[in-house]
């Protein structure tokens, strides 16, 4: 066991194959190969590793084409379709997709997969390291098992924790959990992320104990956000002029314990990879044990009805106005699930564009500079590529993300270019109090989640 972790330390090199070539595997891969790592991304998807190469830029993330195209001409970094490249690596990462199944239970059938495709190439003293999010339990008995049955290798999970948007930064500065199934394995994730990313390394005491903190972290952020939404939603109900994200800093100056309260901001509604899931592979974890979780269901619920709500919010101003929803123009700014972020992987904005159909709006212009066309497409939606155009004459102008595009428009701006009147509707850019007065003073509505 010590000479295997020998060999590990010493490498001053890391030389890393990272298996899952998507969003969080090649975020993973540009940052190793910028610290000195010299690494394979391997993907089964041949469309998506052939973008890479030809520097299409398949994953809109700030930061991560420019990083990986200098990590490719620098030669530490490389994307192919070829598992054999494995058998160079001291270090191997998965980084495949766990998607939810239709019955709401997680599919790991992408990490078996990749077990399979990796097993042939492994040999003793490699450390395999489990990125995706799984179930506690999946590291140990589809992973170890299986690849210990090929080369005596070292294993751990290593939950990945960093958000989209914000991914390049994240990933060198959060701390970094790992839980190996043993102690060798253990001291050999360890040492690599010190090594490598520098950052604070939390050694747990077993897999599946690293396991659960990622889906512990994920059921807390969903709930808590479930939180800011009900709060938002009774301040807009209540007969008080009440703004959210007032009572939420309020609410946030209290310390308890070591640590102050910590309410998120309410928005549009949750979407994205991890969030729109992570809850349910819990609330399936429960069901399977037989724990009848609450939480993960409730906290699913609401933030899965902000869409609906939001929308129902914009249609009751325009009846207000005695408007006739069908004649008017809304321009909607954001596509993507979150701000900064090009991703529309589950996006809360196309519920939110049924919700406005279902409501009797029939005209709807959208722009998102950060979301690429043929994803976009993807989803029937024709992005307008112009920003004043989409707000030209409109009569509800709907941000749903707070892109730092978005933030350049000034309530004079705005004025300039909606029609007289106009609803400004914040699902997500939080406008402040000097910019919602001055959107008033210029004879625009302002209407926000819970504001
Ligand atoms: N996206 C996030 O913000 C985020 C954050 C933290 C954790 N995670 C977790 O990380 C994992 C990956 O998420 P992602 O957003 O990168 O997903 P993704 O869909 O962008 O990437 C997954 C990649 O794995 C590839 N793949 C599937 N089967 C394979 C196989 N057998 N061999 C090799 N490659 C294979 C797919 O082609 C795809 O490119 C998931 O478990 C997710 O829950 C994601």
């Amino acid at each position: 066991m010590a000479a295997r972790l020998s060999v590990l330390a010493r490498g001053l090199m890391w030389k890393v194959a990272v298996v899952g070539s998507g969003f969080i595997g090649s975020t993973i891969a540009s940052v190793l190969a910028s610290k000195g790592c010299d690494v394979d991304a391997i993907d089964v998807n041949e469309r998506l590793i052939s973008a890479f190469r030809h520097g299409e830029r398949p994953i809109k993330e700030p930061g991560l084409g420019e990083l990986s195209e200098q990590q490719m001409a620098s030669g530490r970094l490389r994307f192919s379709c070829d598992f054999s490249r494995v058998a160079e690596a001291s270090v191997v990462l998965i980084t495949v997709g766990t998607p939810l199944a239709e019955d709401f239970t997680p599919d790991v059938s992408h990490i078996r997969a990749a077990t399979e495709s990796v097993a042939p190439y492994l040999h003793d003293g490699q450390l395999v390291m489990v990125k995706s999010t799984v179930p506690p339990g999946v590291t140990r008995s589809l992973v170890a098992d299986r690849l210990r049955q090929s080369a005596d290798v070292l294993v751990a999970f290593s939950p990945e924790r960093l958000a989209e948007g914000n991914a390049l930064r994240e990933l060198q500065s959060l701390p970094i959990v790992v839980g190996g199934i043993d102690a060798a394995s253990n001291a050999a994730a360890e040492s690599f992320w010190r090594q490598t990313l520098g950052v604070d390394v939390i050694v747990v005491s077993s897999p599946e104990a690293a396991e659960m903190v990622k889906l512990a972290n994920n059921l807390w952020i969903d709930l808590n956000i479930a939180l800011a939404h009900e709060l938002a939603k009774l301040c807009d109900a209540l007969p008080h002029d009440l703004d959210v994200l007032e009572v939420i800093a309020g609410a946030n100056s209290l310390k308890k314990g070591q640590h102050y309260v910590n309410i998120l901001t309410p928005s549009n509604g949750v979407g994205g990879y991890c969030l729109t899931k992570d809850p349910w592979f819990v609330h399936a974890l429960g069901a399977r044990h037989g724990a009848d979780l609450l939480t993960p269901q409730t906290s699913r619920a609401v933030n899965a009805g902000m869409p609906a709500y939001c929308a129902s919010q914009i249609a009751q101003w325009a009846r207000r106005q005695d408007r006739v929803l069908s004649d008017l123009r809304l321009a909607v700014l954001g596509l993507a699930f979150k701000t900064n972020s090009g991703d529309v992987r589950l996006t809360p904005v196309m519920p939110l564009l049924d919700a406005l159909h279902s409501e009797g709006f029939r005209t709807v212009e959208i722009h998102d500079p950060m979301v690429r066309k043929e994803d976009a497409d993807g989803w029937g939606v024709a992005l307008n590529p112009s920003m004043d155009d989409t707000l030209r004459d409109a009569d509800g102008v709907i941000f749903l993300v707070g892109h730092d595009d978005f933030k350049t428009l000034s309530p004079q701006r705005i004025a300039s270019l909606a029609a007289p009147g106009a609803l400004v509707y914040d699902g997500r850019r939080y406008f402040n109090r000097d910019e919602i007065g001055e959107l008033q003073t210029l004879g625009l509505a302002y209407k926000g989640v819970g504001r």
